[in-house]
């Protein structure tokens, strides 16, 4: 959520890294006016922006033209304007990716995605890029995971089941669910946790999320 961001601080630093001119800060659209703010920050100059939730599927219906992995997420997390022409684009999976690669190489690993939203949407294919061994996608409502393993199914390994039904072990467990913003955890078994498996929240807070908190009692190695 916007409010949460710390977009501005960090593109300010990097700008300041890269000896670039840049003013990055955060824009609250309301609810019923996305395609309205986006519009007027355009016609206002601004050459770019990062979309968070809950609007990166009405980027990804805004944008004239999408990247392919935009298309492939279904989702968009950066607009530019180009030529009279709003691009999409999506650096979610990208990104997690990068990160990731600091601690293990993600080939031929066992991987657990906790949560089928829009943010495991758009991680899904960066990881089955990375040639993993298989990808099993645990959700509270299983329904949405199975959608979502049909949906990825002839990119690479990829099954569905509900969270106390995910069976280690896996090498990395990544929670996409929003529950850390409720300060609950995806209800999986303890045992799947121990010193051998990554695990890695997508949501951050300042301190520990309730996930990380909750690998880290159990010995688990945390990606922050
Ligand atoms: P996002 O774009 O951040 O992925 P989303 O599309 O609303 O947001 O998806 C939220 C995900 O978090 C879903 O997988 C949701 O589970 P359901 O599909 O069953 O709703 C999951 N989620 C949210 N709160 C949760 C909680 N308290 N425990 C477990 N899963 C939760």
């Amino acid at each position: 959520p916007i409010k949460h961001s710390k977009s501005p601080l960090i593109h300010t630093l990097f700008a300041e890294q890269t000896q670039q001119q840049l003013q990055y800060s955060a824009v609250e659209a309301p609810i019923a006016g996305f395609e309205q703010s986006v519009v007027e920050f355009f016609n206002q100059g601004g050459k770019g922006c990062n979309v968070t939730v809950p609007f990166k599927e009405q980027a990804y219906q805004l944008a004239d033209e999408l990247t392919e992995r935009a298309q492939s997420a279904g989702a968009v997390n950066t607009l530019k304007y180009q030529e009279g022409k709003i691009i999409g684009d999506n650096t979610d999976g990208y990104g997690l990716v990068y990160d990731l690669q600091r601690y293990l190489d993600l080939k031929g690993k066992r991987i657990l995605l906790l949560g089928a939203g829009g943010a495991a949407r758009g991680v899904i294919g960066p990881l089955l890029a990375q040639g993993v061994a298989e990808i099993i996608i645990a959700n509270r409502t299983v329904a949405k995971a199975e959608q979502l393993a049909k949906l990825f199914g002839d990119y690479g390994v990829i099954n569905a089941c509900g969270f106390a039904d995910a069976n280690g072990p896996f090498d990395l467990i990544i929670n996409s669910t929003s529950a850390s913003l409720q300060g609950e955890v995806p209800a999986i078994a303890n045992e799947l946790i121990h010193a051998q498996v990554v695990c890695y929240d997508m949501m951050y807070k300042s301190g520990n999320t309730a996930f990380n908190a909750w690998v880290n009692e159990l010995g688990a190695k945390i990606g922050i």
